[in-house]
């Protein structure tokens, strides 16, 4: 059975998509489209519909993620669908654990950023929307850290439980 990943921002134009989109990348070089299924959405749902930020997709677009998707409100249902679910920041943790329907689906919610490594002066993977390029690239940079680790450590996981 596929593990289903959700992951979660405020707006789900910059750093969820994004977040998507490096994962999915990560999960077909290593031939695991069988393995994994990988959506994002957001707590706030102004930009439903809308496709992520162009700046984030410029952004994106540079180290050869193509963000296609399409922004949409985290729903109560996601909580039965995915497996897990992974907050960009502590608002959006918060956020998530209160619409969780039972404790079980809290404990669905983990942060992105307990699997950056190599980027410890970060303790959230902060909201670029209002930020300049640099914003954008920090995004990035923290997402293909974590979406590494987060795989290494969901693959070790799978080889442990077969
Ligand atoms: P995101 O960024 O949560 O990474 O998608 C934001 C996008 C839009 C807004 C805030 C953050 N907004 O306030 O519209």
């Amino acid at each position: 059975m596929k593990k289903k990943i959700l992951f979660v921002c405020l707006g789900n134009i910059c750093r969820s998509p994004a977040a998507q989109a490096i994962m999915q990348k990560y999960v077909d070089d290593a031939g695991l489209q069988n393995n994994f299924y990988i959506d994002s959405a957001g707590l706030y749902a102004g930009h439903a519909g809308e496709l992520p930020d162009p700046r984030m997709r410029q952004h994106a677009r540079r180290r050869g993620y193509q963000l296609l998707h399409h922004s949409r409100p985290v729903n109560t249902s996601d909580f039965n669908e995915f497996d897990l679910i992974v907050a960009m920041d502590d608002s959006n943790f918060h956020g998530l654990r209160r619409l969780a329907p039972t404790i079980e689906d809290q404990n669905k919610i983990i942060r992105m950023i307990d699997y950056v490594k190599g980027y410890p002066q970060y303790h959230s993977v902060p909201d670029p929307y209002y930020e300049g390029a640099e914003g954008f690239e920090i995004v990035l940079d923290l997402l293909e850290d974590g979406c590494r680790n987060l795989l290494d450590s969901l693959i070790s996981q799978q080889t442990e439980s077969n």
